[in-house]
């Protein structure tokens, strides 16, 4: 059973240069109780996709087309009040550095209880009690919600923040780089965390990474961004071990693995493009070792080439099998 469904998302930024083409008709699923990584360069849309579906973009942000579909509800279709609803209660987001969001001169627990308050009717001995329960959740301590943001590590009011994505029971939580700032234990230990709130509460997430070795941990699928549009969506086997895209297998071998073994990481060569004015056909085709003619005259279609798993390449037919980890 789908959770969220966006189907054919367009987002724009307003810009005095023009607008900015950040999400360009991407469409995914997220499962009831699974994991959706999304991946991709700095700058290829995620985050956008992200505030797309929880409507937190900025101010300049505005969604052109398609239809974002939460537990049965178009979202596109609501006004702000009933957004206001859903978000919280349906849907919630832990930022990336949220941790360092926390009011340093409240104690975590009141944060959290207060949060519940104003989305709950309940009284406020129930708002601290869901207060401790969250905590248990988290595997932090109960006896420390009176604690104040500098009393906890990095890693813990991580665990602070996540307990508030929890607090009113959403069925999908968005985690947007959610241990990037955190070190390599501290990361692992977090994303156990996601893993096991996930069997626990039947979950659904949403991670969205670069780190691409934390989505073959974590993800049961993938869908990898670049300049807007998805590239390739799959399961996470697949992806992995059978990319049908050369932009996911470049991706693959420009990040370290931290399972199987080691191997000489290779840069992709260039840089995202503009937004503002994308190239034209593939977007991906100046950095592309395998651009031919078409690829910079007409845009490929997104299709399913293998059952659940789509791509967009004029030659994934030809790359079929060729293209290893780190290709090009
Ligand atoms: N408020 C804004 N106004 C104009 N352009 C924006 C705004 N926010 C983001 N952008 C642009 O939209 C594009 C997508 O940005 P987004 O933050 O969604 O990317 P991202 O994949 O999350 O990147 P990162 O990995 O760095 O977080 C980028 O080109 C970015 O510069
Ligand atoms: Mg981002």
């Amino acid at each position: 059973m789908p959770i969220l469904e966006v189907r054919g998302l367009v987002t724009h930024y307003l810009t005095m240069q023009g607008p900015v083409e950040a999400v360009s008709g991407v469409s995914f699923t997220v499962d009831e109780g699974q994991t959706l990584g999304l991946a991709g360069e700095s700058g290829c849309g995620k985050t956008t996709a992200a505030l797309s579906i929880m409507g937190l973009l900025p101010s300049n942000g505005r969604i052109i087309g398609g239809e974002i579909i939460l537990d049965g509800e178009d979202l596109l279709k609501k006004d702000e009040s009933e957004l206001r609803e859903t978000r919280w209660r349906k849907v919630s987001i832990v930022f990336q550095g949220a941790m360092n969001a926390l009011n340093p001169v409240i104690n975590v627990g009141e944060q959290i209880a207060e949060a519940i308050l104003e989305k709950e009717e309940v009284t406020r001995d129930e708002a601290w009690e869901r207060v401790r329960e969250l905590f248990d959740l988290v595997e932090l301590e109960p006896g420390r919600v009176k604690e104040f943001p500098h009393e906890f590590s990095g890693g813990m009011r991580q665990r602070v923040m996540i307990a508030m994505a929890l607090a009113c029971n959403p069925k999908l939580v968005i985690a947007d780089e959610p241990i990037t700032a955190l070190d390599v234990i501290v990361q692992n230990q977090i994303m156990e965390l996601m893993k096991s709130l996930q069997s626990r509460m039947n979950l659904s997430q949403m991670l969205i990474t670069h780190d691409l070795s934390v989505i073959a941990e974590t993800c049961d699928r993938v869908g990898i961004m670049y300049a807007g549009k998805l590239m390739e969506y799959a399961d996470v086997g697949p992806i992995f071990k059978r990319p049908l895209h050369p932009y996911t297998s470049l991706l693959i071998g420009a990040y370290p693995s931290i399972v199987g073994e080691k191997r000489p990481l290779k840069f992709i060569p260039g840089a995202p493009p503009n937004l503002i004015d994308p190239p034209k056909g593939c977007r991906f085709h100046p950095r592309c070792p395998y651009a031919q003619e078409i690829c910079g005259r007409e845009e490929p279609s997104f299709l399913e080439e293998e059952p659940g798993h789509h791509a967009a390449c004029h030659f994934v037919d030809e790359l079929r099998g060729t293209l290893s980890i780190g290709d090009g």
